[in-house]
């Protein structure tokens, strides 16, 4: 479940911060990148030093970075939102309060408030200040928030006390941070299926016909469907893309009916289909032993027409929910919605090529997501990570009615 995630640690001033060495052990163990935030007072208990050696990543404490002669700072948004997961763990009574009450004066809170991935927090402190009615409210005021709490134990206290305020041990946390992943997982036993990059149309040993695609935006919408839990089909195109995702199994192949045939024996299974590949619609109707020479001064290619891959296996429909795509240069959303009906999809993805940072190979896409009852949803420019996860939004909106 943690393997290949990305954990943002934030450690704060409690003697519990010691366990931490062993819960980043834990973390990595499982597969985890790891970074760790830590407020100055957490520093008093344990060395960053030793952090930083274990999560193999530099320990962030301050704003502004310490080595002399830099003006470099320490991005709080950034971090925030390259996290997958944050656990800040333990949580002191001072922390909980801040986050509960917007005060933002560390980098720790900064990227909790940064963060857009689910946070979770270990709290940790003596009996009567877990019990206080003040960190009761701060406590339900975060799980309020959508924050997700991780429980203190019962047992011995540092202070000598027993009872309830001992942070949960390591390996509960990450057993709670697996359960809570788990639970987040919209697609938990749905299978997509999902067609990337071009489509190589051979011609002779050393030429093809092709495009431009990149496999960007499919393998960004493997990635996003099994971080929503379901197990993923990528058959791309080639493409220099790489994926390593437990959930994702990647199938490479060269042309059209290469991918048809991948396509095909894995659609019966499938729940969701998108194709976001742009294949190749004609190939050539020969392919030559040998490579063309330069003979005469014009060459006549016969090219016949390819499957069309997301038609054929919507003409197959038991109960998948078939996506398309759309690459426009005119009359955008009118052939998107002609496209979508002749193809029999239940919804199209459009991209214009007018739209500057749409379509082809960049990291950036802006798409309009266009079902089969007409209803348009446009979204902003954004990188293809997000437009993945908005995609995969608008499918779960309609799949899950
Ligand atoms: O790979 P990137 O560099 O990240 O670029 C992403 C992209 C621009 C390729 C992607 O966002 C996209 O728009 N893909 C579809 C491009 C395309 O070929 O559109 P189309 O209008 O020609 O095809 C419409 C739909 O039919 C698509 O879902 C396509 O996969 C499918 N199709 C088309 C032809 C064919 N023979 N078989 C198909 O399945």
């Amino acid at each position: 479940m943690l393997a290949s995630k990305r954990i943002l640690l934030g450690i704060t001033g409690g003697i519990a911060a010691y366990k931490t060495t062993f819960l980043t052990r834990l973390l990595i163990k499982a597969g985890a990148e790891v970074r760790i935030v830590m407020t100055e007072s957490a520093g008093d208990f344990v060395s960053p030093l030793t952090l930083a050696t274990l999560s193999r990543n530099p320990v962030h404490t301050a704003f502004i970075r310490e080595e002399e002669g830099t003006t470099d700072w320490n991005n709080h948004v950034e971090l925030g939102l390259w996290a997958d997961l944050m656990l800040i763990a333990p949580a002191t009574a001072n922390t909980l309060s801040k986050m509960a009450s917007g005060t933002c004066d560390n980098l720790l809170l900064g990227c909790y408030f940064s963060a857009k991935c689910p946070v979770f927090f270990a709290p940790a402190m003596d009996l009567d200040m877990y019990r206080h009615p003040a960190t009761r409210e701060s406590i339900e005021k975060l799980q309020g928030f959508g924050n997700i709490l991780i429980p203190a134990a019962s047992g011995e206290l540092a202070s000598g006390l027993e009872g309830e305020g001992r942070m949960a041990e390591p390996e509960e946390i990450v057993r709670q941070l697996e359960q809570g992943l788990l639970a987040r997982m919209p697609w938990k036993g749905k299978h997509v299926l999902i067609t990337a990059g071009p489509t190589y149309e051979p011609i002779d040993p050393v030429r093809f016909l092709g495009n431009h695609s990149s496999g960007k935006m499919g393998f960004e919408l493997a990635r996003a469907a099994a971080e929503r839990g379901a197990k993923v089909t990528l058959v791309t195109g080639p493409t220099g893309e790489e994926i390593a995702h437990p959930l994702v199994i990647c199938i490479r192949v060269r042309t059209a009916r290469e991918m048809l045939d991948a396509a095909r024996s894995h659609f019966g299974a499938a729940d969701v289909v998108i194709g976001a590949a742009a294949v190749s619609d004609y190939r050539p109707a020969e392919i030559r032993d040998q490579k063309i020479k330069k003979a005469a001064e014009e060459l006549e290619l016969k090219l016949v027409r390819n499957p069309d891959i997301i038609r054929t296996l919507a003409g197959e429909r038991e109960h998948q929910y078939i996506v398309g795509f759309a690459l426009e240069t005119e009359n955008e959303a009118a052939n998107a919605l002609e496209k979508l009906r002749r193809k029999n999809l239940d919804a199209i993805v459009l991209n214009s090529l007018r739209d500057s940072g749409a379509g082809f190979g960049g990291d950036t896409n802006k798409v309009s997501f266009v079902d089969k009852n007409s209803q348009i949803t446009p979204f902003e420019l954004k990188s293809k990570a997000e437009a993945a996860r908005d995609i995969l939004h608008e499918i779960d909106k309609r799949i899950s009615k």
